[in-house]
């Protein structure tokens, strides 16, 4: 049996998701990969921070963060380690960076992620901004350290698209990859179809969990520019950055534009599209009009669709959610046990 002993950096819903996934499945996680996953330590700004290296009890600390929003009223050798030093100086073999997303800066998850790797731990984390923004400089410290960086989260949450297009469909040449990459403003537009308006909608999806914390990030589409860059540099060998992302949201959409669509037999999707031509890799996210009978108009909700167009297959569609707290609780386990796979386990 391997331990892998984790420190969560960040207790939002994802982090709570991921707590959920071991208090309930735990066992079964060991038995059937042979794998014990242990939280010794939660650090996170707004719910106070504890470290056992012994293990801290997944069932108390959401029963505690339920009753009363915090953790840190519960027994534990050390309480108040801020996140560099709970980075450091625990004894977690991975940290688990899941501080909030910052597109622009990449901050504070770039710092936590330098540190964790320096201290020679595994990194998984469902941060968009770090990954988008820097990533092929933490896979090179990464590697040079002879650690793992997990990054499955970062597009679609679970839904392994990011795997699929990495390991699956490596060598069946990706030429083009597009789909609906956020849940938010998909669900938006659906609930925009059904008669809702725009400002319940959105905050229907913020009370779901689905949005970000400033969810101008989902409607204005800088988070699907962000997975797009994400796809560009991971799959398709480009250095891309946000701005060569040709970006437009969804908030100058309004409800005329949704009927009218409607009754022209179309729906509106926000379509994340990367593409190779004429040898440059071009990237964008885009409202697009497409016809009901089209595979990605019938997607609805939360629910992501990503299509990759290769040249020995054609077209592979993948279909799941793209948030949510245990969707994307559920993409850290896939990473540590592809991190457990890899090492021999
Ligand atoms: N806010 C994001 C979305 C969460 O709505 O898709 C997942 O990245």
């Amino acid at each position: 049996m391997d331990t892998y002993r984790l420190a969560l950096i960040g207790f939002g819903n994802v982090g709570q998701g991921f707590t959920q996934i071991l208090r309930d499945r735990g066992r079964m996680i060991a038995d059937q990969f042979g794998l014990q996953l242990v939280i010794v330590a939660v650090s996170d700004l707004l719910k106070g921070s504890l470290y056992d290296p012994q293990g801290l009890d997944p069932a108390a600390l959401l029963a505690a963060v339920g009753a009363t929003g915090r953790i840190d009223g519960l027994a534990a050798p050390e309480h108040g380690w801020d996140a560099l030093r709970t980075i450091s100086e625990s004894n977690a073999d991975a940290v688990v960076e899941l501080s909030y997303t910052d597109l622009q800066t990449g901050e504070p998850a770039i710092t936590h992620l330098r540190r964790a790797i320096e201290s020679g731990k595994h990194v998984v984390t469902t941060n968009k901004g770090p990954v988008a923004l820097r990533y092929p400089e933490l896979k090179a410290l990464a590697d040079a350290r002879g650690v793992e960086i997990g990054v499955e989260g970062t597009v679609m949450s679970g839904t392994p698209s990011l795997r699929l297009g990495s390991e699956l469909l490596a060598g069946a040449g990706v030429q083009r990859v597009q789909g609906i990459l956020n849940g938010t403003t998909n669900y938006i537009l659906t609930q925009m179809e059904a008669g809702a308006t725009y400002g319940d909608a959105l905050a229907d999806a913020q009370a779901r969990g689905y949005a970000e914390a400033d969810p101008t990030g989902d409607v204005e589409g800088f988070d699907a520019a962000g997975k797009v860059v994400i796809l560009a540099n991971l799959l398709l060998g480009a250095s891309l950055t946000m701005a060569d992302v040709d970006r437009t949201g969804i908030t100058a959409l309004t409800p005329q534009d949704v009927a009218a669509a409607q009754a022209g037999g179309e729906r509106w999707k926000l379509i994340a599209k990367v593409e190779r031509r004429d040898g440059r890799v071009e990237a964008s996210v885009r409202p697009t009009r497409l016809p009901v009978a089209h595979p990605l108009a019938a997607v609805s909700g939360a629910t992501n669709a990503i299509t990759f167009t290769t040249d020995l297959l054609g077209d592979v569609t993948l279909i799941g959610p793209g948030a949510g707290r245990l969707e994307t609780g559920y993409a850290l386990l896939g990473d540590l046990l592809a991190l457990h796979r890899k090492r021999g386990g």
